[in-house]
This record gives C-alpha cells, sequence and structure tokens, in this order.
C-alpha cells in the first residue's frame, strides 16, 4: 500500500470491533477477566488499550518500524526514550538547535541526573567524529527539519557515523510527519513524533508518538511506558487516528502554500530574511531536496529587518486571522514568538548562538486560501515600515 492508502486503512480490522467501520474508542481502563490466570488481550489501559494500539501500530506502519508506542505528550515520549536508553554516565549528542522543552529537559532535568549532555552544530556530519573520538557516545538526538530555523542535517551520513561508533540514533521527526521522510530508513534506530503537531492536525490534543526499529528496542521501551505510565488516552488515540487519515492531503498542502507563502515573504520590504529549505536561498536547500523529496513542512520563519520586540509585536496584533499560539502543524495558520515563547527557558546567549533574535517570527503556514493567509500577513508586516 502506498503512503495515502495506508493513513486511512494500516492496522484497522473492523471485524475485530463488531464491524465498526472507525476504530472506536475504547473509553475504559479496565477489560473483564473470568478468571485467575486468563489470557486476554488487554487487561489494564496503561499496559495497553485497543484504540491505542491502533494509532500505535499505524504510526509504527507509518514509519516502518517495528512498535509504535503513544504517550500523554511529546515531552513525556522523549522523556520515555532517553530515560529507557539512557543511564548516568552515559553521554548523549544532541543537534544544537534542538526543540527548546528538549533543551530544557536535558539541562535542567538529565545533567542533574547525571547524563553528559553534549549539544553540537551537525549541519556539518564531520563534527560528529569529533565528538564520537572524544567520547563514548550512548545516544545521538537529530531533528531535522529544526525549529525554528528549518536547518537541515544529513540523516544517512550522521547515522552511519553513530552507529559506526555503536551508538544507538534517535531523531524527532516532528516538523517532517512520516509523509515527508522515513529515518528509520536513513540508518536511524528510533523516531519521535509530538503528534500535537501535523499527525494529529486540529490542535486538540497533547501527544508524543514513538517508533523503533526493530523489536529489541520495543521491549524496554514498553516496560518504561509501562512503569512510568504517562500514555496516551483512548480519546486522543482516536483524534490523532482520525488526523493521521488526511495527514496526505494535509501535508501536501501545507507544503504548497509554504512554498508560495516563503517566496512572497522575500519579496516583502519589512522582511530581512525567509527561512524555508524549498527556497533556493536556504543553506540546505540541496539537501532538503535528496533526503525530502515530496516537500519541506509548513514552517516558514523570517527575521524581521526592524528587530526588535515592538516591531515583532506590531505584526502579531496586526493580524485579523492568523493567532499569535505556541504549537504548530494544525490546520489554521499560526505565528509563533520563539523569543518569548517555544524557547522561552533558553538563555538569551544561547539564543543568540542559536539564531533566535527577537524579530524572528515562525509561522505555521495551515491550509487556508493562500491568498487570504497572504493578505493577512502582508498587511500586518506594513506595520513595521513606517
Ligand atoms: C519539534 C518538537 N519536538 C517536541 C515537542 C514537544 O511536544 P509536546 O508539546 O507535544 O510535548 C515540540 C512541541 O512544540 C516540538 O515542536
Amino acid at each position: 500500500m502506498k503512503f495515502a492508502t495506508k493513513a486511512i486503512h494500516s492496522s484497522y480490522d473492523c471485524d475485530e470491533h463488531n464491524r465498526a467501520l472507525m476504530p472506536p474508542v475504547y473509553q475504559n481502563s479496565m477489560f473483564a477477566m473470568q478468571e485467575i490466570g486468563e489470557q486476554i488481550p488487554y487487561r489494564y489501559s496503561r499496559l495497553s488499550n485497543p484504540t491505542r494500539k491502533v494509532l500505535e501500530d499505524t504510526v509504527a506502519d507509518l514509519e516502518h518500524g517495528a512498535a509504535g508506542f503513544a504517550f500523554a505528550s511529546g515531552m513525556a515520549g522523549i522523556d520515555a526514550v532517553w530515560r529507557t536508553f539512557l543511564q548516568p554516565g552515559d553521554t548523549i549528542v544532541a543537534v544544537a538547535d534542538i526543540y527548546g522543552g528538549a533543551y530544557d529537559l536535558l539541562n535542567d532535568v538529565y545533567a542533574r541526573w547525571g547524563i553528559n549532555v553534549v549539544f553540537a552544530d551537525l549541519g556539518n556530519p564531520d563534527n560528529l567524529d569529533r565528538i564520537l573520538a572524544e567520547h563514548k557516545v550512548k545516544m545521538v538526538w537529530l531533528e531535522t527539519p529544526s525549529n525554528p530555523l528549518l536547518k537541515l542535517v544529513d540523516i544517512p551520513k550522521l547515522a552511519a557515523k553513530a552507529k559506526a561508533a555503536g551508538a544507538l540514533v534517535g531523531i524527532d521527526n516532528t516538523f517532517a510527519t512520516p509523509y515527508l521522510q522515513n529515518p528509520l530508513e536513513m540508518g536511524c534506530d528510533i523516531v519521535f513524533h509530538s503528534a500535537t503537531k501535523y499527525l494529529c492536525g486540529h490542535s486538540d490534543v497533547l501527544m508524543g508518538v514513538v517508533v523503533v526499529k526493530t523489536k529489541e528496542l520495543a521491549k524496554p521501551l514498553q516496560n518504561m511506558m509501562v512503569n512510568s505510565g504517562a500514555v496516551a488516552g483512548p480519546m486522543d488515540c482516536w483524534l490523532v487516528l482520525r488526523g493521521i487519515k488526511t495527514l496526505a492531503l494535509r501535508m501536501k498542502a501545507h507544503c504548497e502554500n509554504a512554498l508560495e507563502i516563503a517566496k512572497r515573504l522575500e519579496t516583502h520590504p519589512a522582511v530581512a530574511q525567509v527561512f524555508y529549505p524549498g527556497l533556493v536561498s536556504h543553506e540546505h536547500y540541496e539537501l532538503a531536496q535528496q533526503q525530502m523529496p515530496r516537500g519541506v513542512g509548513g514552517v516558514v520563519t523570517v527575521y524581521l529587518k526592524n528587530d526588535t520586540k515592538e516591531a515583532a509585536n506590531s505584526v502579531i496584533r496586526n493580524m485579523n486571522m492568523v493567532k499569535m499560539a505556541a504549537s504548530l502543524g494544525g490546520v489554521e495558520s499560526l505565528v509563533n514568538h520563539c523569543y518569548s515563547q517555544s524557547h522561552s527557558g533558553v538563555p538569551h546567549d544561547v539564543k543568540t548562538a542559536m539564531g533566535i533574535k527577537v524579530g524572528l517570527l515562525r509561522f505555521s503556514i495551515g491550509v487556508e486560501d493562500v491568498d487570504d493567509i497572504w493578505q493577512d500577513i502582508s498587511n500586518a508586516l506594513d506595520t513595521t515600515l513606517a
């Protein structure tokens, strides 16, 4: 089956569910047993739940992995992965422009618990060689395209280097979705999604989904999930399953609209620089063409010429349709002020090193009519020109 078909039909057999055409919401914590020791497929929803199972199997299928795990938020999913595969004394190498919440988790929690955290610019894969020569690395954590500057890293090259050194490779694939990129096919061991974003697609669920490449990796992660218990609820799983049915359609529309908006932003006098890997001007345009041939996603980031909080605020206040909100990946267009929102916990000098200026705005381009999106954004940008 091709992607769009799998997204609708994978992992669900209506014969197993009273012929309900769509997966039912098993909104219950327990399943009845008839006698001591009876083997039944589901016993307690922290361990497993039929609605969650359909979702986990569907995402595992879309990511070409052995097993999937759905958590109560993206951060709960990342945390479960790191706690499963890292121990005090281990070293994790993470991309320098990692998502702000993951950066905080590594610095505020993992470093305190004795994990050696190394952030590295992996845009040049040779940088990983130097680190692997200096440290015994347990895990390499990638994120591509990254948040918010949409930098790409070369997944197959980095994964090959990490594997040769005996490290596990995990990747945050949230911005790409399995429609645009399948990292397990490129040498990664673990792929993670904040399903809160595109997998759900409608801004009404918090969830993280992890897919592992092998059954051997699945077992310890399953144990961590069951023991620590941050599982996704059945209703949320149902909503994300419903979202996934239109993932291919939505991603095509997001990519098309985002490319068009990025091109128009390049011509706007209030904009100093546009970051979108589908633009020839982007530093990783060539890599994007190879690694993400279907498209590069729905997020477009700009530096305003007037690099001030006032100018950023003026754009935000003067848009009518495009609202400011913390997240991305829904059908509606949104704007995020990363300096004070997604990366608020990151110290100023680190933000500066990451390129997160006060006049940076990250747009999550939705699937509305592209002319309406442009009108709203360009009118608001005009207000910074005075
Ligand atoms: C790239 C990326 N990874 C992880 C997360 C964390 O996911 P959640 O907010 O669902 O916990 C986010 C959330 O913004 C994100 O953008």
